[in-house]
This record gives structure tokens, sequence and C-alpha cells, in this order.
């Protein structure tokens, strides 16, 4: 099939990098036209397993090709993928301005019959407002919307491409189901559920879904924090809990909150649209709130045990918003670096592979470093934020040695306690000691 990508980030380079692995033709489109000028010499701009491969003998094959073009783009697919970003506004709610500009573009250049498919994660009643978009503009349109959210995880974005716990398609037809079946054909195996439902409940299983783990890592989170005033060890209770087979361990791991471009914006994105139907999503409310608070928690640690920060040096580790990707979009890390600089002090940072975005946010207020040695030299504090594989085992006997003060602040709890201690560092962890 010809099957057309507009927007060409984490979600579409992934789907459209895959569905050509599938045997498709596909168009890539996006309006960014740096990112196209890249894609089109075989460079990915951003950091994700595996994809680099899948682009590489896509493109080889003539199967995936890139244009900034929107008309070309709406004429070459049966099959057209809205995977433009959808931002929060100011109040909170999604931006939906890009998906409504790509639902015009079609309107105005699509001839014939046509899938467009909403890839982006939108609130419920989208695909009507596009539906009416499209035919408002359009009345004698052949044109049929169908919602087909997106739960790929970024850092294992293309595994899950490919191994999907389910595939949610909103549509109106049969012969819309089937297109969606026929497009995923190779990826739709008999172990994994399609569930076929109507716009808006395909629209809300997605924000249902990101908002339930949302809500327990605020939950974890709140209980590491009460662990912390009482003592008790939040590991060995989300440990315990987890060995509960109706709550499962994962997403159980206190830390510093959540972030990336998903799960913040979604949860306020549900509060706003259920605010706009008069409804107040209390619970939700609390899980962004909580979520916001976390982020500041290890620079009030930090505060608590050193008092002023100012003119010290502290080592952070790890920018992005969770390991193996670049994304650093609502990530812990840049509340710590901007509170550690408000308060004078001099921040030293490392990550495997987001670098190049904190200096796009960062500048020159802050050093870079190339190796974790590099960064802890005459450090009052190591501060570990992104859990990545390199930061599990290292020596922090001979790391101490270059410190000026021995302090161990350990934002995701990934460290024991014990030994660190006996290396000779002071630990402080989220809920526990
Ligand atoms: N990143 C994830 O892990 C993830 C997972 C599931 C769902 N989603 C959802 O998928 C959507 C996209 O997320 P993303 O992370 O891929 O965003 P992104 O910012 O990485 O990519 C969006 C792309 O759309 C392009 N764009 C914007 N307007 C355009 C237009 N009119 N025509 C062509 N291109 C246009 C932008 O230039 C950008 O490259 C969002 O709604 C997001 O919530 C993201």
């Amino acid at each position: 099939m010809n099957i057309t990508i507009v927007g060409s980030g984490y979600v579409g380079l992934v789907t459209g990098a895959c569905l050509a692995n599938l045997g498709h033709f596909v168009l890539c489109v996006d309006i960014d036209e740096t990112k196209i000028t890249q894609l089109r010499t075989g460079e990915i701009p951003f950091y994700e397993p595996g994809l680099n491969e899948v682009v590489q003998k896509s493109r080889e094959k003539g199967r995936l090709t890139f244009t900034t073009d929107i008309k070309e783009g709406v004429l070459f697919g049966n099959i057209i993928f809205n995977c433009v970003g959808t931002p929060s506004m100011n109040n909170g709610s999604a931006d939906l301005s890009y998906v409504f500009s790509v639902a015009e573009s079609v309107a105005e250049f699509s001839q014939g019959y046509k899938l467009l498919i909403n890839k982006s994660t939108v609130p419920p009643g989208t695909a009507q407002k596009c539906f009416e978009i499209i035919h408002t503009k359009n009345p004698n349109s052949q044109v049929e919307i169908v919602s087909n959210p997106e739960f790929l995880k970024e850092g294992a974005a293309v595994h899950d491409f490919t191994h999907p716990d389910k595939i949610v398609v909103g549509a109106k037809t049969d012969k819309a189901f089937a297109l969606v079946r026929k497009v995923y054909t190779g990826r739709v195996r008999t172990y994994i559920p399609v569930l076929e439902t109507s716009w808006e409940t395909a629209e809300m299983i997605k924000y249902a879904n990101n908002s339930f783990l949302s809500t327990k890592i605020s939950f974890i989170n709140e209980i590491a924090n009460i662990c912390d005033v009482l003592g008790a060890d939040v590991k060995v209770v989300s440990q315990a809990m987890g060995m509960d087979y109706r709550i499962s361990p994962k997403f159980l791991n206190a830390g510093i909150g959540y972030g990336g471009s998903c799960f913040p914006k979604d949860v306020r994105a549900l509060v706003a649209t259920a605010a706009s139907c008069g409804y107040n999503a209390s619970l939700l409310k609390r899980v962004d709130v909580l979520n916001t608070n976390q982020k500041s928690l290890l620079l009030t640690k930090a505060l608590k045990r050193f008092g002023s920060l100012s003119g010290k040096i502290f080592s952070v580790w790890g920018i992005s918003f969770k390991p193996k990707t670049s994304d650093v979009r609502e990530a812990a890390s840049l509340v710590l670096i901007q509170g550690l600089i408000d308060a004078g002090a001099v921040v030293n940072v490392y990550d495997p592979v987001a670098m190049d975005e904190a200096k796009s946010i960062f500048g020159n207020s802050i050093t870079y470093c190339t190796s974790l040695e590099e960064s802890v030299k005459d450090s009052s504090a190591i501060f570990l934020v992104t859990e990545w594989d390199e930061f599990r085992n290292v020596n922090f006997a001979e790391l101490g040695k270059q410190m000026k003060e021995k302090v161990l602040i350990d934002g995701r709890n990934i460290y024991e306690p014990v030994l660190v201690k006996e290396e000779g560092f002071e630990y402080v962890g989220i809920g526990r000691r």
C-alpha cells in the first residue's frame, strides 16, 4: 500500500520506517526542513535504539522517502497517518492546531477514497472535528477518519511497534476497520488483540492508559515520601505490593517523577477536556501536582543536607527523561539543574546521548562532561537522575577520591545504600536510607 506519514518525529518516523519494513511504500512528511534534509541523507534526528537499522534498510529498498511538501504527501497515500505533535497549552488542554491543519490540507488536496488516521494523542471528539473540517471545506470528500492511538515507548519504540500489547482502532465503517487491519498485516498476530470501537472510545483509551500509569507513579512517590518521614523502605514496600497480582510490579519504582512528552501533557489534557464538559477530575489534578512537586525533591534534599548550595560544585548524572532516549521534554533533570543554577551552584552534567539537547537549553550556564569521572571532580555531591545502565555499576570508592564531599543523592533508588556507605559515601535516597 502507499502510506503517507504526516509528522516525522518519534511516533511518525518509527511508524513510517516500520510500515516500510512490512513492505509498504511510505512517504514521510514534515514541516521541519532541517529534519527532512537529515532524514534524506540517512541521519536520524534523535536517539532511538534499533531505528537507524530499520530506516536504512527501508531507504535502501526504496520504500521510505521524505518530503516537506504536504500536497505531495496527501496525493501519495491511500492511507494518511496524522502523527503531528499535540503539546500542552497554558491551560493544560491539548493544542490541536497541528492536527487540524493536517485535516485542512487533506480536505484541500485529497482525491478519491482515503483514510486519515489520527495516531497523535488527541482528546475524545477530535476525530469528529477532523471529519467536520474536511466535510465543511470539501463536502464531496471521500476521506474517512480513523482514530488509532499509539502506545509505543521511547527507548523501545521499534520493539513496541512489532510487539504491541494491543492495537486500538476507532472507525465508522467495516471498510475502514478492514483497511487498518490490512495496513498492519505482519504486525497483527493472533495473540495481539485488535480492539475495534468508536472514535471517542479509541481516543479515550489512550488518555486513560497514560493517566493510569501516571497515577501509579504518583501513588508510589507519595508512599515514598511517607516512608521518608517514617523511616520505612519504599523499595521493599513496592516489591511486596508488586507481588500482589492485582497490582503488578510495573511502574512502582519511587523516584523524582515522570517526565517526557506524553504523561504530563496527557494527564493535563484529560483534566482540561473533562473540565470543558463540566467534570472536575480531582484525582488526576492531584496526580499532576504531586508529580510537579516530586521533580523538586532532589533540590529540597540537597538544601536540607548542605544548607547553602552557592559556590559548590555538583555532578548531575543523566538528563534525558528516562534511559535509552535523548528526549529531555519535561525531564526531572531540567528542574534540578535550573534549581542548582538559581541557588548559585556550579553544575557538571553527563548523559550518554542527551548532551546536545541539554546544550540547547542551558547553553554556557553549566559544564558538559564526557565521562562520570570528569563530572565528579571537586564536587560536593552526585545526583543520579536518569537510571542509564552505565551508571549502575560504578566504583564509588575510586570516584570519591576526586570529590570534595562524598554524598550520593539517588533519585531513582538504583544503588544499594549499604554498599555505597561502605565505599565512604553518605547515601540519600527516595523513601529509603
Ligand atoms: N513520543 C512518544 O513516546 C509518543 C508515544 C505515543 C503517542 N505519542 C503522541 O504522538 C504525537 C506525536 O508525538 P512525537 O513525540 O512523535 O512528537 P514530535 O514532536 O517528535 O514529532 C511531531 C512532528 O510533527 C511535525 N509537524 C508539526 N506540524 C506539522 C504539519 N502541519 N505537517 C507536517 N509535520 C508537522 C513536527 O515538525 C515534528 O517533527 C503526540 O500527540 C504524542 O502525544 C507520542
